[in-house]
């Protein structure tokens, strides 16, 4: 299961395709234990993991460090890497040079890009290098600073007739997958129709295909502000804010290591040392 024929399987057969983003070793494994089916290295990294106010500062150094370390401990999901801000325009063979370097150091089964236009010419020639490309519409965070923030995309007619011809578009360049960020629920269920490979939403309503959220919204781990459209399904921050500080404290009160954590030197050892 870890290939874009069984996720196109699993759209025509209905079955909802649960993503989930991973930045590392340990954050992998788990979502893959808990049987997430396609796990995205997204550079959301950037805000959730490195802490910068958004995802523009994000390298390609940045995404190929943690697509490894993602895939290290995900080896059998179907593993994305997104392309980073500034690595997927201007010069068409640069855009290749730098997908060719992410895909093969990483081992990622497919690379995200976001938007349409001129990505598309991107999209069309690592499809036919052998890369499998999936496609970002609507709200693009990589562009936030020209949309004026994080904003719902898609309100209106004239631009929801825009976003599907792109995603018409992507899926002909050849796209194996569509993402679709923080547009009205009305417009995902018409894209999803419109073309024929799986749409993944967020904050997108309930009928695509599948959904995709941030790891570290879903088990609110760490302090920034969670947007309208996440669930989040554990409080693993508190839970370890609670663990830290009890160790903090235990060490301060003297309570911590106690006898099972210390080593022991024998008898006869601790005579010759003190002569
Ligand atoms: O970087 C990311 O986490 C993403 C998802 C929000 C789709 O691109
Ligand atoms: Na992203």
């Amino acid at each position: 299961m870890k290939n874009t024929a069984s996720l196109l399987k699993m759209k025509k057969e209905g079955e909802k395709i649960a993503m989930l983003t991973a930045y590392d070793y340990p954050s992998a494994k788990l979502a893959e234990e808990a049987g997430v089916d396609v796990i995205l290295v997204g550079d959301s990294l950037g805000m959730v993991v490195l802490g910068y106010d958004s995802t523009v500062n994000v390298t390609i150094d940045d995404m190929i460090h943690h697509g490894k370390a993602a895939r290290r401990g995900a080896r059998d999901t179907f593993l994305v890497v997104d392309m980073p801000f500034g690595s997927f325009h201007g010069d068409i063979h640069q855009s290749l040079q730098n997908a060719i370097r992410i895909f093969q150091q990483t081992g990622a089964e497919a690379l995200k890009l976001e938007g349409a236009d001129e990505v598309v010419d991107v999209m069309r020639l690592l499809t036919r290098t052998g890369i499998p490309v999936v496609a970002h519409l609507g709200l693009l965070p990589q562009t936030a600073g020209v949309l004026g923030g994080f904003k719902v995309q898609g309100k209106t007619a004239h631009a929801a007739h825009k976003l599907i011809e792109d995603a018409k578009a992507c899926e002909a360049a050849g796209a194996c997958l569509l993402v679709l960020e923080c547009i009205p629920y009305q417009l995902a269920r018409e894209v999803t129709a419109a073309v024929s490979i799986p749409v993944i939403g967020i904050g997108a309503g309930a009928d695509t295909d599948g959904q995709v959220l941030v790891y570290h919204d879903i088990l609110k781990y760490g302090s920034h502000h969670l947007p309208k459209f996440v669930r989040s399904y554990a409080e693993t921050g508190e839970m370890m804010k609670n663990g830290l500080s009890t160790y903090v404290s235990e060490v301060k009160a003297g309570a911590f290591p106690a006898e099972e954590h210390r080593f022991t030197m024998k008898e006869d050892e601790l005579q010759q040392l003190y002569g």
